[in-house]
């Protein structure tokens, strides 16, 4: 039986609907945190699952415990900034800083993850769910490899904020890989990068994953 966890989403389109959509119905209680209860977004995935709820910004982040932060990355910044106190959540960094031609939007020395880590340091930030396209968080089933699970990698600082966002990414269907702290974000980010060309610019499309294998 898995523990049911306080979880809102700052950020409901693609990638947060698809997981805000998969989380509520494992159990959780999940909330969409709306800056603006009525925006397209917002009304569109309260139609398609209507066991999500909208409550307003501060209100639906104070009473989670977990914040799956799903906003462009250049809205970021304002987005958690206007969240309210973040101290002792978990904020799972589900964003991409993207630059022209598909290109590290931060010029490649700074992650997206530190950045972000330190414009809210009371925060424990977990980048995951970053490194495929919004596609495989809709479906993350690969059938034909036995026990074998795709692999989510997942970085950040505090261990116990990691461990229970691997038990989210297991209960969707994934094998956590735990990279390492924070500033391993900016290798997931060029991984996210890789994956872009390859599934949209070259055409593979977005049916494939990575596997973690070990011996
Ligand atoms: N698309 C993918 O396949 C994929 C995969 C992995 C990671 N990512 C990353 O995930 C993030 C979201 O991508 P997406 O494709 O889901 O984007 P999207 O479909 O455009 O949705 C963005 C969401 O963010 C909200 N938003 C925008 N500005 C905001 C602000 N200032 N404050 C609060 N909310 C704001 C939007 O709300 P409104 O509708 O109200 O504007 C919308 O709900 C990006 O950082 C992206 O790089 C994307």
């Amino acid at each position: 039986m898995n523990t049911v966890q306080k979880i809102t989403f700052l950020g409901i389109g693609n990638v947060g609907f698809a997981l805000a959509d998969k989380l509520v119905n494992l159990g959780h209680a999940v909330t969409i945190a709306a800056r603006d209860l009525t925006s397209a977004t917002v009304r569109t995935a309260l139609e398609r699952n209507p066991k999500l709820t909208a409550r307003p910004l501060t209100e639906a982040v104070t009473a989670a415990d977990i914040v799956f932060l799903a906003t462009p990355f250049p809205a970021a910044e304002a987005a958690l900034l206007s969240a309210g106190s973040l101290s002792g959540k978990i904020v799972v960094d589900c964003t991409n800083p993207v630059g022209p031609g598909l290109s590290h939007g931060l010029n490649n020395t700074l992650s997206g993850g530190e950045f972000l880590q330190n414009l809210i340091p009371d925060a424990l930030v977990v980048k995951a769910f970053t490194i495929y396209g919004f596609e495989n968080f809709e479906n993350s089933v690969y059938p034909g490899y036995g026990a074998l699970k795709p692999a989510m990698l997942v970085a950040g600082n505090d261990a116990s904020a990691k461990h229970t966002v691997s038990d989210l990414c297991r209960q969707l269907g994934w094998e956590p890989v735990d990279t390492g702290n924070i500033s391993m974000s900016l290798h997931l980010e060029h991984m996210t990068l890789l994956w872009i060309k390859m599934a949209r610019v070259q055409g593979l499309g977005a049916g494939f994953v990575w596997a973690m294998l070990r011996r």
